[in-house]
């Protein structure tokens, strides 16, 4: 019997049954391929012998110690992954090309095998002599990290066996090809196979396997999140074009919490760790100016303030321009709705711009508040205090609910001398330090009081 054929987003992993020109779970156009099959060997018997064997939970449960994980030293990685590096466990690290995976990785290796453990590096994109001249520019020429520049999966998987490395880097994911699976390297069936391949081989050698997935918006190459549900952490690491930041995102971690960042400064040196990034994205910062309020933002276990910016303007198109950077512009789209239906603040006619400053991406709702005051302070030409930080997430209905983690939040904001805070009111009662904070129930009150009649 012939297995209906089926076809995958390159882009976001999506599966269908049939071609079409546009994936409807990501939008992107001509991302779309169809799978090669998978030769599975002698084919498939009704039944399996008694090969796979079952354990009881309470067998499991004794006296064992969870395993101890290895720290890198390098704390913004280390806080990243949960806590250090797990054993046996598979972690994806995507990014665009040329924003400094390659870099992160040869520095994280050198920092695993000096802690101790033996490392190896497999790239399938520069030759050894390449990835020993970067390691020399990085000033780590006398790490003990073994290189190999290797693309065939069997090959590698050969070289793990003799070797018995405990982390394996694997850069990248889209260069490695299985011989089992005939269509072209950095394909979806292809990139699956190798993951695949990878984290099971992890998993039963007790080896950590650390893959490269290069961002693609080429329908030919197969992007990270096609493998994302094989392993155990996705780290993604971000940053803008221009901007010296790098921020390394965990999405999902089995062993840590998700939403952890870790920020990083591009030198020439390499990557260095940014020890107090609410001061980094405050840098720049001038003047009190109209349209820009620093929101008090949480980033996974740690507080971050950022500068959020707006500009408002006039329109002379027919559909006025809304445009985001940093932020969701969904949700960009639902403040100004609320500004205008709850507060009777319209927008209609001007074009909007939002920009979250320092190449900065947040995702917490509790930025809501902060961008409302971008707009309005945009809108009515109104600089904000200076020294006064903003956080809440705004309902539909127009109030305000309480944000989590108030009083880190607060301390953040003291520690890098502001004097005000406006907040949500309700939630738990919480000690402001040395700040003046404000508790407002809702939007119609925060723009009252701080535009007054607007
Ligand atoms: P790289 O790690 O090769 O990116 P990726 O593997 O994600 O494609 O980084 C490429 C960029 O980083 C390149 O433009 C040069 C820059 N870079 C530095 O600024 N300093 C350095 O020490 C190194 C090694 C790279
Ligand atoms: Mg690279």
């Amino acid at each position: 019997m012939k297995k209906p054929a089926g076809f995958t987003c390159t882009a976001c992993g999506a599966s269908y049954n049939k071609w079409s020109g546009r994936c409807d779970a990501c939008g992107e156009w001509n991302t779309i391929t169809e799978d090669a099959g998978l030769s599975t060997g002698a084919g498939s018997k009704s039944l399996g012998a008694r090969r796979g064997r079952s354990i009881a939970l309470t067998d499991l449960a004794t006296d064992e110690a969870p395993p101890p994980r290895t720290q890198s030293g390098l704390a913004e990685l280390d806080r990243v992954l949960g806590g250090g590096l797990v054993p046996a466990s598979a972690i994806l690290v995507g990014g665009d090309p040329g924003i400094g995976k390659s870099t992160l990785l040869l520095q994280a290796a050198a920092r695993f095998a000096r802690a101790g453990l033996k490392t190896l590096y497999v790239s399938g994109e520069e030759a050894s002599a390449q990835v020993r001249m970067r390691a020399r520019r990085l000033g780590l020429s006398d790490a003990p990290v073994q290189l190999a520049a290797e693309t065939n999966l069997r090959d590698i998987l050969t070289t793990l066996e003799s070797e018995k490395p405990q982390l394996v880097v694997i850069d990248s994911i889209q260069t490695m090809w299985a011989d089992t699976v005939d269509s072209a390297p950095g394909s979806v069936s292809q990139v699956r196979a190798a993951a695949h391949e990878l984290t099971t081989f992890a998993k039963r050698r007790g080896v950590s396997v650390v893959m490269v997935g290069h961002v693609t918006k080429d329908g030919q190459i197969a992007g990270p999140r096609v493998v994302e549900h094989m392993v155990d952490t996705v780290l993604y690491f971000e940053g803008e074009r221009g901007h010296q930041f790098r921020i390394l995102r965990a999405v999902k971690n089995r062993f840590g919490p998700a939403d952890e960042i870790g920020v990083f400064e591009m030198t020439g040196g390499g990557l260095a760790e940014v020890a107090n990034p609410s001061a980094l994205f405050l840098s720049e910062r001038g003047e009190p100016s109209a349209g820009s309020v620093v929101f008090a933002g949480i980033e996974g276990t740690r507080p971050v303030l950022v500068e959020f910016q707006a500009l408002v303007a006039p329109s002379s198109l027919s559909q006025p321009r809304r445009s985001v950077v940093g932020w969701d512009s969904g949700r960009l789209a639902m403040i100004l709705a609320v500004l205008e239906a709850r507060c009777g603040i319209p927008f209609a006619g001007l074009d909007v711009y939002l920009n979250v400053a320092g190449g900065m991406k947040v995702t917490e709702p509790a930025a809501d508040l902060a961008a409302a005051a971008a707009l309005l302070s945009a809108r009515e030409d109104a600089a904000l205090p200076g020294e006064t930080v903003i956080f809440g997430e705004i309902s539909l209905s127009g109030a305000l609910r309480p944000a989590s983690q108030t009083e880190n939040r607060l301390k953040e904001a003291e520690k890098l001398g502001f004097t005000r805070a406006i907040a949500p009111a309700g939630g738990k009662p919480v000690t402001a330090g040395g700040l003046t904070l404000t508790k407002m129930p809702d939007l119609t009150r925060f723009v009252g009081e701080t535009f007054g009649a607007g």
